[in-house]
Order: structure tokens, then C-alpha cells, then sequence
């Protein structure tokens, strides 16, 4: 893996708080970029704070906590980073949850689609013109070998999931979303200094999955000692974040720091401009 300095950038990623994306900021700010993670709790972000200065030996990480299931608190969010960071140069939209049972947010939303999607949709879209405004900006989004568990694509009559809830299929259909962002998005600004890429860092030991039960969470628990570690998890997205070979390139999904063609719902454009107009519904004006 070809990795460059990245001094004089700024990094914003967010769930910095554990697993990869804790690993992925560690390895960016021995990089030398100056890293804005956040956290959705204070007290787990300033933990990581000092866990990503001991690990890359320098003092450019930063926290900026808000909820991301929360559309008011990613505004919140958003207007603390747009205030700390004058040039964006790479949002890393790593936080993502799996959820055991159906929980709705504060504007009434799926949490699981809410925080792996709508989220960092509605983040993406009031950093656009930070990032744009960098001289090469890249926007990588953590999705998920998992997104191949949406094999129809996603069910635009019950994004909510209220028919029927069923964890691990919300979750796929979330990491589908998350290509179909980055497809969509990564059509939109063709022609820009901007990319966007997506990727799947492998089967990782993180905290994903922590507090399932049932069948899924047996299953988290006994797969856990055949994982990758997180530092193996985060290549790829540091990879993305940082690497030359990848100036340019755009909408594209990434498995081990290649390349890899996702499933056939995850290609279909007319579906990821569906999504993003029915994101933009959602999250309402003021994105
Ligand atoms: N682990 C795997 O095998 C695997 C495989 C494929 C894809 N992924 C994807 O990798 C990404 C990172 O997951 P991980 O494995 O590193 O899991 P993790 O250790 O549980 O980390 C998830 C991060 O997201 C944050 N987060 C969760 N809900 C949030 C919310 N509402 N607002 C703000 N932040 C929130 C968490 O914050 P807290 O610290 O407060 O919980 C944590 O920092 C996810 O998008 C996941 O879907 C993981």
C-alpha cells in the first residue's frame, strides 16, 4: 500500500471513538494530517484523543462530539467543524451501527439507516463546499461486503423498515446506501476536485455489534477470534485517505485496497439518484 504524507491536510472522520475508524485517525495523524474525529459521547472521545496521540506521536487530533442519528445534532456538529477547519481535505464517513431491535431517532427515522446513512448524508452535504474549496478533496465512506445481503436492492416503499425488521437485512440495505451515495455523489461532482469512494475493510474485531443478541450477537461473538485487528481493518480507508495511487479516481468500492465490482443493486444509478432525492426529503431544508 503506497501512502503519502499528509501534512497541511485536514482529516475529518467520524466514530474516531473505537475500531477502525480509531485505527484509520491514528495512522492519519502519523501521517502528519491534522485529524477532527468525532464522537457521539465526551468522555469516549477524549479517551481516543489520547490513544491517537500516543499512537502517531503528535498532538493533531481533535474531537468535536454530536450524535450522527440525530439531524440536529449532525447541524450542530457540522457548523463546530465548518468554524475549527478553514480547508477540509478528506471526510472519512466511517461511524456505522447494527442494531438488534427497531429504535427511531428524534425526527422519528430507522436508527440503523438513520446513523449508517441519512447522518452522514446530511454531514456530507453541509461540508460540500468546504471540501470542494480544497485544492483535491476526498470523501471515503466505510460500507460493507454486507450491502450484497440486499440482493433486490432497496425497498424505497419501507426505507424505514417498519413492515418488517429484520437486523442484519437493515444493515445490509444501509451499507447498500452507502455505495449508492457514493455513486450518486461522485457523479455529481465529476469534473470537480472532489472524489468519493466507498469500500469494505474486511471482517473486523471493533466494537461492531457490541450489545446485539440473539442470533446475530452469538455470531459477532464467535467470529471474532478468525477477524482482522483494527489497524488491519483501517488500511483500506487509509488508503483512500491518503494515497497517490488513488488521486482521481472516483465512485468506486474498494475491498483490500483494490478495486472490486459491487453487487448489481449497488451499480444501479437510477436508485442512487432515487435515494439521494428521497435523503434530501428527509433531512429537509438547511443541508
Ligand atoms: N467490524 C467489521 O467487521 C465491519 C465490516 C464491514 C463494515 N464495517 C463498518 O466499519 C465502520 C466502523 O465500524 P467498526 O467495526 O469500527 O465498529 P465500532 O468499533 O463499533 O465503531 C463504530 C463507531 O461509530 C460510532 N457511532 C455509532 N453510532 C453513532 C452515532 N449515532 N453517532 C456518532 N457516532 C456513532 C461509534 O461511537 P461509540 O464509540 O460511541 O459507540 C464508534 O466510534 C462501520 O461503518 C461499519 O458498518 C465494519
Amino acid at each position: 500500500m503506497r501512502v503519502a504524507g499528509m501534512e497541511g491536510r485536514t482529516v475529518v472522520l467520524t466514530g474516531g471513538s473505537s475500531g477502525i475508524g480509531l485505527a484509520t485517525a491514528g495512522a492519519l495523524a502519523a501521517l502528519g494530517a491534522r485529524v477532527v474525529i468525532t464522537a457521539r459521547r465526551a468522555d469516549r472521545g477524549r479517551e481516543a484523543l489520547a490513544h491517537i496521540r500516543q499512537q502517531s506521536g503528535t498532538d493533531l487530533a481533535e474531537v468535536v462530539v454530536f450524535d450522527l442519528a440525530d439531524l440536529d445534532s449532525v447541524r450542530a456538529g457540522a457548523s463546530e467543524i465548518l468554524d475549527r477547519c478553514p480547508q477540509i481535505d478528506v471526510l472519512v464517513n466511517n461511524a456505522g451501527v447494527v442494531l438488534s431491535e427497531r429504535v427511531e431517532t428524534a425526527q422519528g427515522f430507522e436508527a440503523t439507516f438513520a446513523t449508517n446513512h441519512l447522518g452522514p448524508f446530511l454531514l456530507t452535504a453541509l461540508l460540500r463546499e468546504r471540501l470542494l474549496s480544497a485544492p483535491a478533496a476526498r470523501v471515503v465512506t466505510v460500507s460493507s461486503a454486507a450491502h450484497r445481503t440486499a440482493r433486490r436492492g432497496l425497498d424505497f416503499d419501507d426505507l424505514q423498515a417498519r413492515r418488517r425488521y429484520r437486523p442484519m437485512a437493515v444493515y445490509g440495505a444501509s451499507k447498500l446506501a452507502n455505495i449508492l451515495f457514493t455513486v450518486e455523489l461522485a457523479r455529481q461532482l465529476a469534473g470537480t476536485t472532489v472524489t468519493a469512494n466507498c469500500l469494505h475493510p474486511g471482517l473486523v474485531a471493533t466494537g461492531y455489534g457490541r450489545g446485539t443478541t440473539g442470533l446475530l450477537g452469538l455470531g459477532v461473538k464467535l467470529g471474532r477470534p478468525f477477524m482482522l485487528s483494527p489497524d488491519q481493518g483501517a488500511r483500506t480507508s487509509i488508503f483512500l485517505a491518503s494515497s497517490p495511487d488513488v488521486d482521481g479516481v472516483t465512485g468506486r468500492y474498494f475491498v483490500r485496497c483494490r478495486v472490486e465490482i459491487p453487487s448489481r443493486s449497488a451499480k444501479d444509478g437510477e436508485a442512487a439518484r432515487r435515494l439521494w432525492e428521497m435523503s434530501e426529503a428527509m433531512v429537509g431544508s438547511g443541508s
